[in-house]
């Protein structure tokens, strides 16, 4: 595997698959699900050398305009997934190997038929409680109120992470150091901006 291609293959990998089949490092590693045209990855990793970055994506059209932006740059610390997010978790990637997962706007199926299709619901927390190193920590935004009140309460109910802020769970940002395409639209349109964290709790085994 040629380090500075941004694409895995994961076909050339017995799974589950870890950082150093990756990376060749062991690197603290960074995952962003979801990463649509990987701007907000694609920045952090130019400036932070000191972590890995691996982004998943399931639009075929944007993880392509992502690696080609990628390819330009030839990152070492930088990797790209075609691939859908739960099954990456449950199936691809070795347990505790992540030391903080982003979420940027997750798809937020406002209508109350299709909230089943969002993305935060128990089976969903409980792999990502499975990837990522106990104290790592998983960030959320989203510009929907609703949703975000949702995954405070789910992450609460799934007993297995402790929100990083203090009651309700979440806070209203106001710049974005880092913004991904999606921030930027909305903040262009005064919509509200909300960001919750939580950390991962220790499991019986670790
Ligand atoms: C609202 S867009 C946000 C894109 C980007 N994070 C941003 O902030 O500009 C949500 C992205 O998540 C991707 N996505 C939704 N469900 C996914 C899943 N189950 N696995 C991987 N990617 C998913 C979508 O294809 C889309 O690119």
């Amino acid at each position: 595997m040629n380090l500075s291609d941004p694409v895995v293959d994961i076909s050339l990998f017995s799974l589950p698959i870890g950082k150093k089949d990756i990376f060749r490092s062991e690197k603290p590693l960074v995952l962003e699900i979801g990463f649509g045209e990987g701007e907000f990855l694609i920045n952090a990793a130019k400036r932070d050398g000191s972590r890995n970055y691996l982004g998943l994506e399931i639009k075929r059209g944007r993880f392509r305009k992502a690696v080609r932006a990628a390819e330009a740059l030839s990152l070492e610390n930088l990797k790209f997934l075609h691939i859908e997010a739960e099954i990456a978790l449950r199936q691809v990637f070795r347990e505790r190997m992540f030391d903080l997962v982003l979420v940027n706007f997750p798809d937020p199926w406002p209508k109350k038929k299709h909230s089943k299709h969002r993305m935060f619901n128990q089976k969903f927390i409980s792999c990502l409680a499975k990837v990522l190193a106990g104290g790592g920590r998983t960030g959320i935004k989203t510009d929907q109120l609703s949703y975000i009140e949702q995954i405070v309460a789910e992450f609460k109910t799934s007993g297995l992470f402790r929100p990083a802020y203090p009651p309700p769970g979440f806070i209203e940002i106001q710049t974005g150091e880092t913004e991904t395409k999606f921030e930027k639209h909305f903040r262009e349109a005064s919509q509200k901006i909300f960001s919750a964290d939580f950390l991962n709790l220790p499991s019986q085994t670790d």
